[in-house]
Protein backbone atom coordinates (compact mmCIF):
# COMPACT_ATOMS: atom_id res chain seq x y z
CA UNK A 1 0.00 0.00 0.00
CA UNK A 2 1.19 3.34 -0.41
CA UNK A 3 1.74 5.63 2.46
CA UNK A 4 2.03 9.48 1.94
CA UNK A 5 3.83 10.60 4.96
CA UNK A 6 6.21 7.35 4.67
CA UNK A 7 6.39 6.14 0.97
CA UNK A 8 7.61 2.96 -0.03
CA UNK A 9 9.98 4.26 -2.41
CA UNK A 10 11.84 6.12 0.67
CA UNK A 11 13.60 2.67 1.40
CA UNK A 12 16.00 1.43 -0.86
CA UNK A 13 16.00 -2.25 -0.71
CA UNK A 14 19.23 -2.80 -0.11
CA UNK A 15 18.15 -0.80 3.56
CA UNK A 16 16.16 -3.94 4.18
CA UNK A 17 18.47 -6.72 2.95
CA UNK A 18 21.96 -8.13 3.70
CA UNK A 19 24.21 -6.60 0.74
CA UNK A 20 24.80 -10.11 -0.40
CA UNK A 21 21.35 -11.30 -0.33
CA UNK A 22 20.43 -7.79 -2.14
CA UNK A 23 23.03 -8.18 -4.70
CA UNK A 24 21.91 -12.36 -4.83
CA UNK A 25 18.35 -10.69 -5.81
CA UNK A 26 19.17 -8.25 -8.21
CA UNK A 27 20.73 -10.96 -10.18
CA UNK A 28 17.56 -13.63 -10.00
CA UNK A 29 15.22 -10.96 -11.00
CA UNK A 30 17.42 -9.29 -13.60
CA UNK A 31 17.43 -13.58 -14.88
CA UNK A 32 13.75 -13.69 -14.07
CA UNK A 33 12.52 -10.68 -16.09
CA UNK A 34 15.24 -11.37 -18.73
CA UNK A 35 13.39 -14.99 -19.90
CA UNK A 36 9.53 -13.92 -19.59
CA UNK A 37 10.94 -10.82 -21.99
CA UNK A 38 12.21 -12.10 -24.62
CA UNK A 39 10.55 -15.42 -24.68
CA UNK A 40 7.06 -14.76 -24.23
CA UNK A 41 6.36 -11.02 -25.00
CA UNK A 42 2.66 -11.47 -23.68
CA UNK A 43 4.07 -11.96 -19.48
CA UNK A 44 6.65 -9.78 -18.06
CA UNK A 45 6.03 -11.11 -14.72
CA UNK A 46 8.96 -12.81 -12.72
CA UNK A 47 6.69 -15.22 -11.06
CA UNK A 48 6.43 -17.17 -14.21
CA UNK A 49 10.50 -17.46 -14.06
CA UNK A 50 10.14 -20.27 -11.19
CA UNK A 51 7.98 -22.47 -10.46
CA UNK A 52 8.65 -23.32 -6.29
CA UNK A 53 6.03 -20.69 -4.67
CA UNK A 54 4.15 -23.14 -3.26
CA UNK A 55 4.01 -24.72 0.56
CA UNK A 56 6.92 -25.91 1.81
CA UNK A 57 8.17 -29.58 1.35
CA UNK A 58 7.51 -31.59 4.38
CA UNK A 59 4.58 -29.58 5.38
CA UNK A 60 3.76 -31.70 8.76
CA UNK A 61 -0.17 -30.91 7.56
CA UNK A 62 0.41 -31.95 4.15
CA UNK A 63 -2.00 -34.68 4.35
CA UNK A 64 -4.89 -32.58 5.18
CA UNK A 65 -4.98 -31.47 1.75
CA UNK A 66 -7.44 -30.90 -0.31
CA UNK A 67 -10.18 -30.47 2.36
CA UNK A 68 -13.65 -30.72 1.33
CA UNK A 69 -15.30 -27.43 -0.38
CA UNK A 70 -17.65 -26.10 1.26
CA UNK A 71 -20.70 -25.15 -1.77
CA UNK A 72 -22.26 -22.40 0.32
CA UNK A 73 -19.19 -20.22 -0.54
CA UNK A 74 -18.42 -19.61 -4.16
CA UNK A 75 -18.12 -16.59 -6.71
CA UNK A 76 -19.39 -16.88 -10.27
CA UNK A 77 -15.91 -15.26 -11.55
CA UNK A 78 -12.94 -17.56 -12.41
CA UNK A 79 -10.69 -18.14 -10.07
CA UNK A 80 -7.46 -16.66 -10.06
CA UNK A 81 -4.79 -18.48 -11.27
CA UNK A 82 -2.49 -20.26 -8.49
CA UNK A 83 0.59 -18.97 -9.87
CA UNK A 84 -0.44 -15.14 -9.89
CA UNK A 85 -1.87 -15.46 -6.14
CA UNK A 86 1.30 -17.13 -5.11
CA UNK A 87 3.95 -14.58 -6.29
CA UNK A 88 1.81 -11.65 -6.66
CA UNK A 89 1.32 -10.62 -2.91
CA UNK A 90 1.75 -7.81 -0.20
CA UNK A 91 3.69 -9.10 3.15
CA UNK A 92 5.35 -5.58 4.44
CA UNK A 93 7.35 -7.97 6.75
CA UNK A 94 9.55 -9.19 3.85
CA UNK A 95 9.35 -5.81 1.79
CA UNK A 96 7.06 -3.01 0.21
CA UNK A 97 7.13 -4.85 -3.34
CA UNK A 98 4.59 -7.54 -4.60
CA UNK A 99 7.50 -9.82 -5.61
CA UNK A 100 8.70 -10.40 -2.13
CA UNK A 101 7.69 -14.03 -2.30
CA UNK A 102 10.74 -15.53 -2.70
CA UNK A 103 12.11 -13.96 0.68
CA UNK A 104 9.05 -14.77 2.95
CA UNK A 105 9.68 -18.44 1.80
CA UNK A 106 13.16 -18.40 4.16
CA UNK A 107 10.89 -17.90 7.18
CA UNK A 108 10.75 -21.45 9.01
CA UNK A 109 7.15 -21.96 10.20
CA UNK A 110 7.83 -24.91 12.16
CA UNK A 111 7.82 -25.35 15.54
CA UNK A 112 4.79 -22.23 15.30
CA UNK A 113 2.56 -21.46 18.25
CA UNK A 114 -0.44 -19.32 19.15
CA UNK A 115 -1.24 -17.71 22.06
CA UNK A 116 -4.74 -16.81 22.75
CA UNK A 117 -4.73 -14.53 25.79
CA UNK A 118 -6.44 -11.63 26.95
CA UNK A 119 -10.39 -11.58 28.50
CA UNK A 120 -10.84 -15.81 28.12
CA UNK A 121 -12.13 -18.43 30.60
CA UNK A 122 -7.80 -19.41 30.35
CA UNK A 123 -4.92 -18.46 28.39
CA UNK A 124 -2.84 -20.54 26.91
CA UNK A 125 -0.69 -21.54 23.90
CA UNK A 126 -1.00 -23.94 21.23
CA UNK A 127 0.55 -25.73 18.58
CA UNK A 128 -0.09 -25.13 15.30
CA UNK A 129 -0.29 -28.61 14.08
CA UNK A 130 -2.38 -29.55 17.10
CA UNK A 131 -4.86 -26.27 16.12
CA UNK A 132 -5.20 -27.27 12.68
CA UNK A 133 -5.91 -30.59 13.50
CA UNK A 134 -8.42 -30.37 15.63
CA UNK A 135 -10.60 -28.27 13.62
CA UNK A 136 -12.40 -28.92 10.91
CA UNK A 137 -10.59 -27.70 8.03
CA UNK A 138 -13.17 -26.71 4.60
CA UNK A 139 -12.49 -25.02 1.19
CA UNK A 140 -14.20 -21.59 0.34
CA UNK A 141 -13.97 -19.60 -2.86
CA UNK A 142 -13.69 -15.87 -1.94
CA UNK A 143 -13.22 -13.00 -3.38
CA UNK A 144 -10.17 -10.72 -2.03
CA UNK A 145 -10.51 -7.16 -2.87
CA UNK A 146 -7.69 -4.55 -2.00
CA UNK A 147 -7.49 -1.57 -1.15
CA UNK A 148 -5.69 -0.52 -3.89
CA UNK A 149 -8.14 -1.40 -6.15
CA UNK A 150 -7.14 -4.74 -7.52
CA UNK A 151 -9.04 -8.08 -7.06
CA UNK A 152 -8.64 -11.42 -6.58
CA UNK A 153 -10.71 -14.87 -6.44
CA UNK A 154 -9.21 -17.48 -4.09
CA UNK A 155 -9.78 -20.68 -3.08
CA UNK A 156 -9.03 -20.96 0.66
CA UNK A 157 -8.66 -24.12 2.68
CA UNK A 158 -9.27 -23.37 6.97
CA UNK A 159 -11.86 -23.25 9.13
CA UNK A 160 -14.22 -20.97 10.47
CA UNK A 161 -13.32 -17.88 12.69
CA UNK A 162 -15.80 -18.40 14.99
CA UNK A 163 -14.41 -22.53 16.14
CA UNK A 164 -11.25 -20.56 17.29
CA UNK A 165 -13.35 -18.03 19.06
CA UNK A 166 -15.58 -21.03 20.24
CA UNK A 167 -12.23 -22.75 21.85
CA UNK A 168 -10.59 -20.07 23.31
CA UNK A 169 -14.05 -19.21 25.55
CA UNK A 170 -13.78 -15.62 25.83
CA UNK A 171 -15.09 -13.82 28.68
CA UNK A 172 -18.84 -11.83 28.32
CA UNK A 173 -16.80 -8.43 28.78
CA UNK A 174 -14.43 -9.05 25.40
CA UNK A 175 -15.48 -6.99 22.88
CA UNK A 176 -12.91 -7.40 20.47
CA UNK A 177 -10.09 -9.72 18.77
CA UNK A 178 -6.95 -8.50 18.34
CA UNK A 179 -4.41 -10.30 16.51
CA UNK A 180 -1.28 -10.23 15.50
CA UNK A 181 1.86 -11.38 13.44
CA UNK A 182 5.18 -12.29 14.39
CA UNK A 183 7.98 -10.04 15.10
CA UNK A 184 11.54 -11.63 13.64
CA UNK A 185 13.50 -8.89 12.06
CA UNK A 186 16.60 -11.38 11.35
CA UNK A 187 14.41 -13.05 9.15
CA UNK A 188 12.06 -10.32 8.63
CA UNK A 189 13.50 -7.80 6.68
CA UNK A 190 10.77 -5.37 6.44
CA UNK A 191 10.56 -5.09 9.83
CA UNK A 192 14.06 -3.06 10.02
CA UNK A 193 12.15 -0.54 8.94
CA UNK A 194 11.58 1.86 11.62
CA UNK A 195 8.72 3.24 10.72
CA UNK A 196 6.74 1.04 10.84
CA UNK A 197 4.56 0.20 13.79
CA UNK A 198 5.68 -3.90 14.00
CA UNK A 199 4.47 -5.88 14.66
CA UNK A 200 1.74 -5.42 12.26
CA UNK A 201 -1.74 -6.34 14.24
CA UNK A 202 -5.28 -6.15 13.21
CA UNK A 203 -8.95 -6.34 14.79
CA UNK A 204 -12.39 -7.29 14.32
CA UNK A 205 -15.39 -7.02 16.78
CA UNK A 206 -16.94 -10.07 18.14
CA UNK A 207 -19.52 -10.09 16.20
CA UNK A 208 -17.46 -9.41 13.68
CA UNK A 209 -15.54 -12.27 14.47
CA UNK A 210 -18.70 -14.96 15.21
CA UNK A 211 -20.03 -13.64 11.92
CA UNK A 212 -20.18 -16.90 9.34
CA UNK A 213 -17.78 -15.32 6.49
CA UNK A 214 -14.79 -14.84 8.79
CA UNK A 215 -12.35 -17.38 8.42
CA UNK A 216 -8.99 -18.43 9.04
CA UNK A 217 -6.85 -19.98 6.04
CA UNK A 218 -4.27 -22.63 6.28
CA UNK A 219 -3.88 -23.72 2.80
CA UNK A 220 -4.68 -22.18 -1.07
CA UNK A 221 -5.92 -24.14 -3.48
CA UNK A 222 -5.96 -27.45 -2.22
CA UNK A 223 -2.49 -27.25 -0.84
CA UNK A 224 -1.13 -25.94 2.89
CA UNK A 225 -0.63 -21.75 2.97
CA UNK A 226 2.75 -20.88 0.98
CA UNK A 227 4.40 -18.57 3.82
CA UNK A 228 4.07 -15.26 1.38
CA UNK A 229 0.55 -16.10 1.39
CA UNK A 230 0.40 -16.03 5.94
CA UNK A 231 1.26 -19.37 6.81
CA UNK A 232 0.82 -21.18 9.12
CA UNK A 233 -2.52 -18.94 9.86
CA UNK A 234 -3.96 -16.34 8.50
CA UNK A 235 -7.55 -14.61 8.86
CA UNK A 236 -9.60 -14.68 5.66
CA UNK A 237 -12.46 -11.54 5.70
CA UNK A 238 -13.67 -11.21 2.57
CA UNK A 239 -16.01 -8.16 2.81
CA UNK A 240 -13.51 -6.00 4.27
CA UNK A 241 -9.90 -4.71 2.37
CA UNK A 242 -7.13 -7.15 2.13
CA UNK A 243 -5.48 -5.27 4.46
CA UNK A 244 -7.70 -6.38 7.80
CA UNK A 245 -6.66 -10.02 6.48
CA UNK A 246 -3.69 -10.49 8.45
CA UNK A 247 -0.95 -12.99 7.81
CA UNK A 248 1.36 -15.00 9.94
CA UNK A 249 -0.66 -14.63 13.06
CA UNK A 250 1.01 -15.52 16.75
CA UNK A 251 -1.11 -14.26 19.28
CA UNK A 252 -5.05 -13.53 19.81
CA UNK A 253 -5.97 -11.61 22.38
CA UNK A 254 -9.53 -11.14 23.39
CA UNK A 255 -10.02 -7.41 24.68
CA UNK A 256 -12.79 -4.84 25.75
CA UNK A 257 -10.90 -2.18 24.22
CA UNK A 258 -10.34 -1.48 20.42
CA UNK A 259 -7.14 -2.42 19.19
CA UNK A 260 -5.08 -0.21 17.69
CA UNK A 261 -4.15 -1.40 13.98
CA UNK A 262 -1.32 -1.16 11.89
CA UNK A 263 -2.14 0.60 9.34
CA UNK A 264 -4.63 2.56 10.52
CA UNK A 265 -1.59 3.94 13.36
CA UNK A 266 0.19 4.73 10.18
CA UNK A 267 -2.30 6.65 8.11
CA UNK A 268 -5.13 6.91 10.10
CA UNK A 269 -7.77 8.61 7.37
CA UNK A 270 -6.66 6.43 5.01
CA UNK A 271 -6.53 3.14 6.49
CA UNK A 272 -9.21 2.72 9.15
CA UNK A 273 -10.48 -0.11 11.54
CA UNK A 274 -13.25 -0.64 9.61
CA UNK A 275 -12.65 -0.89 6.47
CA UNK A 276 -15.59 -2.40 4.55
CA UNK A 277 -15.55 -2.85 0.75
CA UNK A 278 -17.86 0.35 0.08
CA UNK A 279 -17.88 1.56 -4.07
CA UNK A 280 -19.27 4.74 -2.76
CA UNK A 281 -16.52 5.59 -0.44
CA UNK A 282 -13.23 6.55 -1.89
CA UNK A 283 -9.83 6.50 -0.50
CA UNK A 284 -9.33 9.87 -0.28
CA UNK A 285 -6.34 9.43 -2.74
CA UNK A 286 -8.15 7.21 -5.65
CA UNK A 287 -11.69 6.00 -6.52
CA UNK A 288 -13.27 2.84 -4.97
CA UNK A 289 -15.44 2.29 -7.87
CA UNK A 290 -14.09 -0.65 -9.29
CA UNK A 291 -11.30 -2.71 -9.37
CA UNK A 292 -8.82 -5.02 -11.52
CA UNK A 293 -9.52 -8.18 -11.75
CA UNK A 294 -6.24 -9.97 -11.64
CA UNK A 295 -7.02 -13.49 -13.02
CA UNK A 296 -3.50 -14.95 -15.27
CA UNK A 297 -0.29 -13.64 -15.39
CA UNK A 298 -1.24 -11.77 -18.34
CA UNK A 299 -3.07 -9.21 -15.67
CA UNK A 300 -0.29 -8.14 -13.96
CA UNK A 301 3.01 -7.95 -16.28
CA UNK A 302 4.09 -4.19 -17.56
CA UNK A 303 1.62 -3.67 -20.25
CA UNK A 304 -1.08 -5.90 -18.60
CA UNK A 305 -4.60 -4.26 -19.17
CA UNK A 306 -6.65 -6.01 -16.57
CA UNK A 307 -10.41 -6.33 -17.13
CA UNK A 308 -11.88 -3.64 -14.70
CA UNK A 309 -15.36 -4.60 -13.21
CA UNK A 310 -17.28 -2.52 -10.82
CA UNK A 311 -16.72 -3.14 -6.61
CA UNK A 312 -19.52 -4.30 -4.77
CA UNK A 313 -20.72 -3.03 -1.55
CA UNK A 314 -19.28 -5.44 1.05
CA UNK A 315 -17.14 -7.07 -1.90
CA UNK A 316 -20.76 -8.60 -2.73
CA UNK A 317 -20.96 -10.31 0.75
CA UNK A 318 -23.56 -7.69 1.81
CA UNK A 319 -26.41 -10.39 3.08
CA UNK A 320 -23.88 -12.01 5.25
CA UNK A 321 -22.83 -8.64 7.20
CA UNK A 322 -24.93 -5.39 6.43
CA UNK A 323 -26.78 -6.32 9.75
CA UNK A 324 -23.16 -5.95 12.04
CA UNK A 325 -22.90 -1.97 10.65
CA UNK A 326 -26.55 -1.02 10.49
CA UNK A 327 -26.70 0.30 14.06
CA UNK A 328 -22.71 1.95 13.96
CA UNK A 329 -23.51 4.41 10.71
CA UNK A 330 -24.67 7.27 12.75
CA UNK A 331 -21.97 7.30 15.16
CA UNK A 332 -18.68 6.18 11.86
CA UNK A 333 -20.48 7.49 9.05
CA UNK A 334 -18.10 7.15 6.38
CA UNK A 335 -15.15 5.81 8.57
CA UNK A 336 -16.88 2.47 8.36
CA UNK A 337 -15.37 2.46 4.96
CA UNK A 338 -11.81 3.08 4.43
N1 LIG B 1 -0.49 -9.32 6.94
C1 LIG B 1 0.72 -8.98 7.37
N2 LIG B 1 1.18 -9.54 8.51
N3 LIG B 1 1.52 -8.11 6.70
C2 LIG B 1 1.09 -7.50 5.54
O1 LIG B 1 1.84 -6.69 4.96
N4 LIG B 1 -0.73 -7.22 3.92
C3 LIG B 1 -2.18 -7.19 3.82
C4 LIG B 1 -2.83 -8.54 4.16
N5 LIG B 1 -2.21 -9.13 5.33
C5 LIG B 1 -0.21 -7.81 5.07
C6 LIG B 1 -0.97 -8.76 5.78
C7 LIG B 1 -2.67 -6.73 2.53
S1 LIG B 1 -2.41 -5.07 2.18
C8 LIG B 1 -3.35 -7.53 1.67
S2 LIG B 1 -4.07 -6.92 0.25
C9 LIG B 1 -3.46 -8.98 1.91
O2 LIG B 1 -2.71 -9.39 3.04
C10 LIG B 1 -2.94 -9.69 0.68
O3 LIG B 1 -3.03 -11.08 0.80
P1 LIG B 1 -2.33 -11.97 -0.32
O4 LIG B 1 -0.94 -11.43 -0.51
O5 LIG B 1 -2.36 -13.38 0.17
O6 LIG B 1 -3.15 -11.77 -1.57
Amino acid sequence: MWIKRKPDWNLPESAVTSPEAFRQRRQILKTMAAGPLVAAGSTLWPGAARADYGPPDGDPTHDLYPVERNPAFTVERTKTEREVAATYTNYYEFGSSKTIWPRAQDMEIRPWTVRIDGMVEEERDIDIDDLIRRMALEERIYRLRCVEAWSMVIPWSGFPLKDLVDLARPLSGAKYLRMETFHDPDVARGQRASWYPWPYVEGLTMAEARNELAFMGTGMYGEPMPQQNGSPLRLVAPWKYGFKSIKGIVRITFTGERPATFWEALAPDEYGFWANVNPRVNHPRWSQASEKVLQSTSDIGIFSRPEEVATQPFNGYGEYVADLYAGLEEEYGDRLYR
